[in-house]
């Protein structure tokens, strides 16, 4: 059975650990006066340090902030980590977990990543939850298997009903930050097949959930990814540190709604 869902566009940037406040102000001064309520949601993911200034100065605005990981406690003994409650506090609209820089080089586990992604839903943030498999994994033939230990497992404490408040990012490792973009076969393929997990606990809110792709999105490959009947929006990295480039993405999401 197929359900006729128009799903907004999402085009997020994960600005990693780059900028300081003074240089989101100067990207901010640049990219924001460019942006209109039309169109995709546009969210920026700067660090912890930058979060308070660009989610002040995104209110008001269309285009959001969010986090880049945080803890499932609330509070308490856990040196460097920052909670949920305290996003909220600063007006942060989201959270990326499971990115997988936080995979490979900071011990995020699954079962963690379980309860930060029903925490965030329960604290009415929005979950941008990474997925994607290493090239050896894809390589291997293990694409598929990765995906779906990835996806089931992190979604397992999430309520069928919240499902479509998820945003998930199919990031393969090996497009990231190496100016290898998955083709858009590939892309749509990896993202179809998610799709098709999230079918498997329910086919309505299947239609409903966003899927981002991210791995080297640029301006000049971004309308072409997001032209693909599962592709929702892109995760961006190195491209999104330059308002005219990021302005550029955003651009090219329009009118891509499937
Ligand atoms: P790049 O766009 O730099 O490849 O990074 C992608 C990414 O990891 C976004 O989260």
């Amino acid at each position: 059975m197929m359900f006729a869902m128009s799903r907004r566009p999402c085009i997020a940037a994960n600005w990693k650990m780059n900028k300081s406040i003074s240089e989101a102000d100067d990207f901010l001064d640049e990219f924001l006066p460019t942006q209109s309520a039309e169109g995709p949601e546009v969210v920026i993911c700067p660090t912890y340090l930058a979060l308070a200034r660009v989610a002040e100065r995104c209110a008001g605005t269309p285009v959001r902030s969010a986090a880049q990981n945080m803890y499932f406690e609330d509070s308490g003994a856990f040196t460097g980590e920052v909670s949920a409650p305290m996003l909220l506090e600063l007006g942060v609209d989201g959270v990326i977990l499971g990115h997988s820089e936080r995979r490979q080089y900071f011990g995020e586990t699954d079962p963690a990543l379980a309860r930060k992604v029903r925490r965030a839903l329960s604290a009415g943030l929005m979950p941008i939850l990474c997925v994607g498999e290493s090239l050896e994994q894809r390589e291997c033939g293990d694409t598929e298997s990765v995906l779906s230990g990835q996806v089931l497992a992190d979604l397992a404490e999430v309520h069928t009903d919240d499902l479509d408040r998820v945003v998930i990012a199919y990031e393969p490792i090996w497009a990231i930050g190496t100016g290898v973009t998955a083709t858009t076969d590939q892309a749509q393929e990896a993202i179809h097949f998610i799709r098709n997990l999230l079918r498997s606990r329910d086919p309505e809110m299947a239609e409903r959930v966003r899927i981002l792709y991210g791995g080297s999105v640029k301006p000049d490959n971004a309308a072409e990814l997001m032209s693909q009947p599962d592709i929702d929006g892109a995760l961006v990295g190195g491209a999104a540190l330059d308002p005219a480039g990021f302005g550029a993405i955003v651009d090219a999401s329009r009118g891509s709604g499937s």
